[in-house]
């Protein structure tokens, strides 16, 4: 559409295809508090328990962060371990099978590192058991050998911290949860925000992007990150065949239709979502595991990803018989709203 070749380059110049996607994902990852856009209020909370911790040399209390997918729950590990200086080791509830995997992970931790469990309700049990005096007194108690031989052994721990990152809240036991000093609840962002995460994303690609485009971008991005930056790598790619010199507004919405992201950033999930509960249950209420079954999702995948954001918005309201569509939502997929 525009003039070829000269700015062609510009467009793709950080396209390096030799890339995976795990290096662009930790290029795009912000490394410090000033670099992490938005959640304001946990920023400026976790400053003080960070510096208060350095300037007394102990380890940062636990901390429990919790959201939707997609928010920059690891990110947010990742920035803490950065600013504390001090190391991070990561790994997730269901790949800690058993006692022993937990212990090896906490004896490779130095005074004052970070352990961070993504998926810390998938933990199974008797590990969670294992974690509550890991966390409150730094030793664990662990039985070795089998039989006769068997025996306890006291292993203490250097002082460390644990960074606990779920997406359910809820499914997390009351003992785990309370051992957690800094509980921290991620919200969804703003356009506002969304629109410097798109902005600083794309000025790490060195992709041009104009003011509109950034903005339509971030309208359209379910108030999280993860969506912002995936949509921008696609949206780079059209921009890119089409020759433009820059990402703009009319290139994005382009993009976004062929991509299926509607005005408001829902998808064909969301929206067969909707319409199953209008037209065959009326508008609700419905239980989640009959909707789920009728659109072929997982429950989770639903309550975790779709359903959240859908209620932030107002599109769905939640009751005691069931989720409901509210009248937004009639209006949004065209239809009349239900007469009361
Ligand atoms: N505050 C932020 N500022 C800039 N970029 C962010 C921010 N938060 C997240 N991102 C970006 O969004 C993406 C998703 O973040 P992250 O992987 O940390 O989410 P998550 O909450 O851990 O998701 P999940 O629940 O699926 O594990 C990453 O590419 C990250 O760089
Ligand atoms: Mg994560």
């Amino acid at each position: 559409m525009n003039e070829l070749t000269e700015n062609d380059d510009r467009i793709i110049s950080a396209n390096n295809l030799d890339d995976s996607e795990e290096n662009i994902e930790r290029s795009i990852r912000p490394q410090l508090l000033d670099q992490y856009i938005g959640q304001s209020d946990i920023k400026s909370e976790l400053q003080v328990y960070i510096q208060a911790a350095k300037q007394r040399e102990e380890a940062l209390d636990h901390v429990l962060l919790y959201g939707p997918p997609g928010l920059g729950k690891t990110t947010l590990a990742m920035v803490i371990a950065n600013e504390l200086q001090v190391n991070i080791r990561t790994t997730s509830g269901p790949a800690i099978e058993k006692p022993g995997d937990l212990l090896s992970l906490l004896n490779e931790l130095r005074p004052g590192d970070v352990l961070f469990i993504d998926e810390i309700h998938r933990l199974p049990k008797i590990v969670e058991e294992m974690l509550y005096s890991a966390m409150e007194d730094f030793f664990v108690d662990i039985v070795i050998g089998q039989g006769p031989t068997a025996h306890p052994v006291h292993f203490p721990l250097p002082p460390f911290t644990l960074i606990g990152a779920t997406t359910q809240a809820g499914m997390l036991s009351a003992p785990l949860r309370d051992r957690f000093g800094i509980v921290e609840h991620m919200n969804y962002y703003t356009v506002n925000e969304l629109e410097q995460i798109v902005r600083r994303t794309a000025d790490i690609f060195q992709t041009a992007i104009s003011d509109e485009g950034a903005h339509e971008v971030g309208l359209r991005s379910r108030g999280t990150p993860r969506v912002a930056n995936r949509l921008l790598k696609r949206i780079r790619d059209f921009a890119q065949v089409a020759s433009k010199s820059e990402i703009d507004l009319e290139i994005v919405q382009y993009a976004l239709r062929l991509l299926k992201v509607d005005d408001l950033g829902l998808d064909d999930t969301d929206i067969k979502l909707l319409k199953t509960m209008i037209d065959f249950y009326n508008g609700g209420p419905v239980g989640l595991n009959t909707l789920a079954a009728n659109i072929g999702e997982e429950t989770d995948t639903i309550a975790e990803m779709y359903e959240p954001y859908l209620l932030q918005i107002g599109m769905l309201k939640r009751t005691a018989r069931g989720r409901m569509v509210t009248d937004k939502a009639y209006l949004h997929l065209g239809y009349t709203p239900k007469q009361k």
